[in-house]
Parts: structure tokens; C-alpha cells; sequence
């Protein structure tokens, strides 16, 4: 891996063998963005790939007295530009000046590399832990008008195909500028031939693949609600003509953040791409004084050559090993039993102590409280903001709860709503300047609920006081933390007028110290981010809680095509997934418990649901799969991941594997959705396996199949997946099994 500099041609190679990032300094002291993709030989110089066009209209300049009509910023391919001086086309940075200008031009002044990565200060972002994981280049640009300086940073990992890329404004003007605009990463691609995919849904729809191809003009995915929401995840992956799940090149663009976000691709005139991402501009304007600074959130560009799920393994490994933190990240996920489908808000120490009691004595390992147990808490009404125990309901307390659960030989978890309040509760009545609201307009209410103003330092204290005092004195293994719903009324009463541009991203600044000082003082806990389902799961999330709830929907069909989403960027080790009660709570439909667990095995393993209602067969069924999953779950998140069968191309079937490091060991899934009369013979070819290893098959995860089978044979045969005698021997085998089928084979090789 190197950063290489060819001071020749001014020429910046990132490569580690299996992709290069190419870039120059070009004559004007702009820099030029010349390759993104499969590693190229080095040489001295690249610069005879930059593509010189000319057109009609598009605005030229004298570059060292020579006017050269061919060396127009509109038409070059750039790394980081801006709007309207020579460049007609939507820019990475914009700058309000005192002036009234918001043109900038910065050049290159200098560069250096750096071993490793330097951490982005109160922002999450990928990390190393040795000096040679990955090398950084940090290029420094000015633009001596404003007399502010942008700094480029660049990651390029040893393992992986990843570029990690940032920005960060330092402004030297005693005058002060404000920042309008300013994207974590622009790239111009050499063209449009591109297929779009995007993850975008709702609550309980969250992660649903969508392609498109690109067009001219801007396509975009984006949230303005505060939060990086489930409508649009800040993901965008670009597919080559042909590409698919196994095969082809794939561009994926991530952004490690949690708030407003934009992600574009923006096709010219002449058919090149533009893409950039990073934090949305609506609503946002940050002023900057002489001598301060602004850090963008991280991007991470993904190159793959083996088609989308290339791209995912890349994201998968990056995520989970240098992006998520601490303990959990190398440990075993606990199997938790959650009460809120259960209970609800009908909570009582007896009820929770009931169900905890059940769920150990089925190998549970942890017992997670969820909402309804502090305040006045006894419907969605009241209580959020005051994080006291309800004695009424729990005349012990968190405390005595936790206790006598630990006492049990379980852990304990607890759910929060940190940035929400209630009208009614004590905190909104002491505070009511504490939500965000606009002077004399009427404020907007969700879930009767309004957004506390965490862009106030004051606020957050607050709530960190309330919240580490119960985390301080009950036994907490685990917090929830939820977060139901988008931010409107963005104005804080805490803030000059000049500032309420800032308050959307100082928001989530805030929620990020908030997680940073309790995960610094409760090391041990593990955090599960969560926001009414899927609507913050993000990578820049992930940092600080390395798992998230994926969904409100919990209907095992409907979970393969979210989780099947969801894994296109996200690691199984960080998809929230759980069995809960029949039938379904938000779609009333009924699954068997086995199709409930062999969807929610791929993530972090789970119930919602009160297993004391359950009949003795299905305890059984439970007991059996929690041991399942404990034997299997360090395969399961640690493993590679192959997305077998779409099931969104495949309207009624899904199927994904994972296998292991040394791929002697396999878990495949496969479901399908609607049963059909006379239904055609089924293989599901396999993907990562060793040819020349044979495997035995334990249909079910017990009855071993009597034949084993080659690798070469499960990858271009296929598994059988229909019915034949042999399965249909086994004792496993449930015969009228209809619809909403599912089937789960442990492949290991001798
Ligand atoms: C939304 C979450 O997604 C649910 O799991 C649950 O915690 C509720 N909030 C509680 O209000």
C-alpha cells in the first residue's frame, strides 16, 4: 500500500494493489481528478488520461498568459470543486463572504502523508489501531482572497478497497466567513454508464433496493429531517452495465453520519458524473472567525470488481473492525429478550421479573426493558425527558429490578429516548425553552412528542446527568437507545440569528459527546441505537453503538427483504433482528417460530415477545434456538456474506449464506414466500466455497443429509432446495409446509 507523489507531474497515486485513486495538481493549481478504480501500473506520470474538452459556452481563462479555450474548469474532471467562477455546475463548497461573494478558488499549496489515520475531532469515522493499516494524505489548498485554507484528507486502507476522504475549512480571515456548503467528498466520474442503487423506504419499510439508471441531471438521496432517516439511508452505489451481485464494477458512497445528509450524482453535459456527499446544505450555514475551523463528516468510497456483494464485504469488514469500537466489537452479541411487544407500557416489576424468569430458563442471556418504565410514562403521551424510575411500577426501582434479574444469572438492559420530551413531564414544564421551536409559530408534534434542543450544550448535560445516574447505580449491561421522530421547528432560543444555520449539525455534535462520555464511563455497556426502527442506521451511528434496531417490522417475510437491504452496506453483526409474537403486530400475519428465527439468526439474535404465553412446543423451539445461535453466531457476524437470491427481483424467494474465514464451514438460508402447485425443481448455487472441499449438510442445523457435497458441486450445481426423498426422510421435515417456508443448512467441510 503507498501514497505515492510524482513530483515530476504533480501526481498523487493512493493504490494497495487492488484499487488506485488518481489525482493531480493541474496547471492552474486546481486539482484534477484523474482515476477511481482497479489498480493501474504506476508511472511518473498519468497525466495524459485527463480528457481536454471544448465546448460551446463553457468559460476559459488565461492561465500564465496563454488563453487556452481548451482548459475550462466547466469541462475538467475535478477533485473538490467549486461554483461559478469557471465551473458552471454544482459545486462541493460554497462560502458566504463579507462581501456578499460566494465564489472560492483554493489551489494547491502543499501535502503530506501520515501513517495511519488522525481521528476527526467529535465526529465518528473509520479508525486504524497499527501505524501501517493505511496510510493518509492530508492536501493542503488555499484560496488567498478569503484568506482560508481547505484541507483534503485522504484514506487509503492495506486491506481493503476503501478510500476514507474529509475536508476541513480553516479560516485565517479576521473579517470571518460563513460556510454554506462544504461536502465531505466530490468525485467526477468519466462518464454515465451507471445503474443507481439506492436504499429508501419508511418507517417499517426501511432498506428497499432501488436502481435506476443515471440520467442527465442531478439524482439524488437526501434527509432534511435531522436524523439520516429510513426514507433515504446516506448510501449511494453506482453499477457498470452488467454488474450484478457477483460480478462486475461497483462505486459504493458512504457517509459516516447521522444527521442531514445529500448524496448526489450529477451527470453533465458531457456525460460525466459528479457525484459528492455530505451534509445537506438546506438549513445549513456555520460562521467561521479568524482562527477557526470546520471538519466535515467522513466519506468511504468502496471500489469492487466483484459486483455488489464485493462492495458489501468491503463495507462489512471496514464497519465492523474499524469503525465499530470497544468491547462489543469483538465479543459475542448477548441473545436478548425484549418486553416492549410484549407489555408495551403496561410494565410492573412482577410482569418484567415473569418474563425475564421465562426467557433465562430458554438460554436468554440478557433482559431488556424497554419503554414505559420511568415518569409518567404509562402511554405515549408522558413522560420523555424525565428518566426516574416509576415505583409504581417498579417499587424497587431500576435498580432492584436489574438487580434481581443479574441475580437470575441475566444481564440487564434498559431503553432510552434521550432527545425527546413530553409536554407533560416535569422536564418540558421546568424547561419549556428547552425543544426546538420558532419564535411565534406554532410547533409540530410526532408521537405527541417534541425534539429537545440538543444543539444546547446545557440540554445535553441534562440529560447526560439523568441518564448516568441510573446507568451509575442499577447493573446495565445495555441500553436502547430509541429516538421516534424527525426534527421540524430547527430553531434554537439559545443561539444568535447568525447561528441558527448551525443548530441541525450541533445537534448531532451533541448526540455524539452524549454517546462518547457514557461510552467513555460505562465501557461495558453495549448500545443499540435505534429511532422508531431503521430511521438512524448509519455508519457514523455505528461508532458509537455497534448494533442498530433495523425495523419495526418484524414479520419474519417482510424482514428478509429489509434485512436483505440493510446488509448491502451494513455487517449482519450490527442488523437489530428478532423473533416476536404471531400474529404479527404490524401486519397481522402469521409465521411459523422457525421462519421467525431463521430470518432474525442473520443480525444480532433476539425476542419481542413474552414466552410465558407461549405453548410448551414453542419454548422448546426456542430453547433449541438459542443454542443454535449461540453455537453459530461467530460464524454468522464474522463470516462473508454471499446475497444468494433477491427478493426483490425474485417476488416469492430470498436466500443469503455466510461462510467462513478458512470456508470450512457455512450457514445458508433460503425462504420463499408463496408455495406453489406442481412448483418446478429448485438448486440454489452456492457462493465462497472451497471447490475442492466436500461438505456435509445438516438440513435444519441437525439431520445431516446423507451425501456430502463437493464445494465445486453447491457452487455450479447448486443445494437442492426442493423437496426430494431424502429430505423428506429426515425427521426434520415438515410436510404441508406451505407458504412463508424457510430452510437453513450448516455446510462443513472434514
Ligand atoms: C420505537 C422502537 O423502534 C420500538 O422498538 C420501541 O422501543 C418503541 N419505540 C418504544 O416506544
Amino acid at each position: 500500500m503507498a501514497i505515492i507523489y510524482h513530483e515530476s507531474s504533480q501526481t498523487f497515486h493512493l493504490t494497495n494493489g487492488c484499487i488506485s485513486y488518481i489525482f493531480t495538481v493541474l496547471k492552474d493549481g486546481h486539482l484534477g481528478q484523474i482515476y477511481f478504480g482497479a489498480a493501474l501500473r504506476d508511472r511518473p506520470d498519468l497525466t495524459h488520461l485527463l480528457e481536454y474538452q471544448s465546448s460551446n459556452q463553457s468559460p476559459y481563462y488565461y492561465v500564465d498568459g496563454v488563453e487556452d479555450y481548451r482548459f475550462s474548469p466547466n469541462q475538467l474532471k475535478q477533485e473538490y470543486p467549486s461554483f461559478g467562477l469557471g465551473d458552471l455546475r454544482q459545486g462541493a463548497i460554497e462560502v458566504l463572504q463579507v462581501n456578499g461573494s460566494r465564489y472560492t478558488d483554493f489551489r494547491y499549496v502543499s501535502h503530506r502523508v501520515l501513517n495511519g489515520k488522525p481521528t476527526l475531532e467529535g465526529l465518528p469515522a473509520t479508525y486504524t489501531e497499527a501505524d501501517d493499516e493505511a496510510e493518509t494524505l492530508e492536501i493542503t489548498l488555499t484560496d488567498p482572497v478569503i484568506h482560508t485554507d481547505l484541507v483534503l484528507l485522504y484514506t487509503i486502507f492495506r486491506d481493503q478497497p476503501a478510500i476514507a476522504r474529509s475536508a476541513r475549512l480553516v479560516c485565517r480571515n479576521p473579517e470571518g466567513i460563513v460556510l454554506q456548503k462544504a461536502m465531505s467528498a466530490s468525485i467526477d466520474l468519466p462518464d454515465a454508464d451507471f445503474e443507481m442503487l439506492e436504499l429508501a423506504g419508511a418507517w417499517a419499510r426501511e432498506f428497499h433496493m432501488h436502481t435506476r439508471p443515471l440520467r442527465p441531471g442531478i439524482q439524488s438521496v437526501y434527509s432534511l429531517r435531522g436524523h439520516s432517516s429510513s426514507q433515504f439511508n446516506p448510501f449511494m452505489a453506482l453499477l457498470r452495465p452488467g454488474a450484478d451481485e457477483n460480478h462486475g464494477e461497483v462505486y459504493g458512497f458512504s457517509l459516516v453520519y447521522s444527521g442531514n445528509f445529500l448524496v448526489q450524482a450529477d451527470v453533465d453535459f458531457m456525460n460525466v458524473t459528479r457525484v459528492m456527499l455530505g451534509i445537506h446544505p438546506e438549513g445549513f450555514s456555520w460562521p467561521l472567525a479568524g482562527g477557526e475551523s470546520f471538519q466535515t463528516p467522513e466519506a468511504v468510497l468502496v471500489y469492487s470488481d466483484k459486483g455488489l456483494s464485493g462492495m458489501s464485504r468491503a463495507y462489512h469488514k471496514l464497519y465492523s473492525t474499524r469503525l465499530v469500537r470497544g468491547y462489543w466489537r469483538d465479543h459475542e452479541r448477548p441473545i436478548l429478550l425484549n418486553n416492549w411487544e410484549a407489555t408495551t407500557f403496561a410494565i410492573t416489576e412482577e410482569k418484567m421479573l415473569q418474563i425475564a424468569g421465562k426467557a433465562h430458563e430458554l438460554g436468554i442471556d440478557l433482559f431488556v426493558m424497554d419503554d414505559g418504565w420511568f415518569g409518567a410514562r404509562n402511554h405515549d403521551h408522558a413522560g420523555l425527558g424525565d428518566w426516574t424510575p416509576n415505583y409504581e411500577k417498579l417499587p424497587s426501582g431500576v435498580k432492584g429490578l436489574a438487580e434481581k434479574v443479574e441475580a437470575m444469572g441475566m444481564r440487564f438492559g434498559l431503553w432510552f429516548e434521550p432527545e425527546m420530551v413530553n409536554e407533560d413531564s416535569d422536564l418540558f414544564r421546568t424547561h419549556p425553552d428547552w425543544i426546538l421551536h420558532v419564535p411565534e409559530r406554532p410547533g409540530h408534534l410526532i408521537r405527541h412528542q417534541y425534539v429537545l434542543d440538543f444543539s444546547r450544550r446545557d440540554v445535553m448535560e441534562n440529560l447526560y446527568r439523568q441518564m448516568s445516574a441510573i446507568l451509575r447505580e442499577a447493573p446495565i449491561s445495555y441500553v436502547k437507545w430509541d429516538m421516534n421522530r424527525s426534527m421540524s421547528e430547527v430553531y434554537s432560543a439559545a443561539l444568535p440569528p447568525e447561528q441558527q444555520g448551525t443548530v441541525y449539525h450541533r445537534f448531532i455534535l451533541n448526540v455524539y459527546a452524549l454517546y462518547e462520555r457514557l461510552r467513555n464511563e460505562f465501557p461495558g455497556i453495549l448500545f443499540e441505537s435505534c429511532a422508531g426502527g431503521g430511521s438512524r442506521f448509519d455508519p457514523g451511528m455505528l461508532y458509537y453503538a455497534p448494533q442498530a434496531w433495523t425495523s419495526d417490522d418484524t414479520d419474519a417475510m417482510e424482514r428478509v427483504r429489509i434485512q436483505y437491504g440493510a446488509s448491502v452496506v451494513y455487517p449482519l453483526s450490527s442488523l437489530g433482528a428478532h423473533v416476536s409474537a404471531v400474529p404479527n403486530h404490524q401486519l397481522h400475519r402469521i409465521t411459523s417460530i422457525k421462519a421467525r428465527a431463521d430470518v432474525a439468526y442473520f443480525g444480532t439474535f433476539g425476542y419481542e415477545l413474552d414466552p410465558n404465553l407461549l405453548s410448551g412446543e414453542e419454548q422448546e423451539a426456542i430453547r433449541h434456538q438459542v443454542a443454535f445461535m449461540k453455537r453459530w453466531r461467530r460464524l454468522i457476524h464474522q463470516g462473508d456474506l454471499y446475497r444468494l437470491i433477491n427478493p426483490y427481483d425474485h417476488d416469492g424467494e430470498g436466500a443469503w449464506m455466510v461462510v467462513g474465514a478458512d470456508r470450512r464451514e457455512a450457514i445458508v438460508a433460503y425462504y420463499r414466500f408463496r408455495q406453489h402447485v406442481s412448483a418446478p425443481l429448485t438448486r440454489l448455487p452456492l457462493q465462497g466455497l472451497d471447490p475442492g472441499l466436500d461438505y456435509h449438510i445438516l438440513y435444519s442445523g441437525e439431520t445431516e443429509l446423507p451425501e456430502p457435497m463437493g464445494g465445486d458441486e453447491l457452487m455450479h450445481y447448486g443445494l437442492i432446495t426442493s423437496d426430494y426423498p431424502s429430505e423428506i426422510a429426515n425427521p426434520a421435515y415438515e410436510p404441508g409446509e406451505g407458504d412463508y417456508l424457510s430452510r437453513i443448512y450448516i455446510l462443513k467441510a472434514d
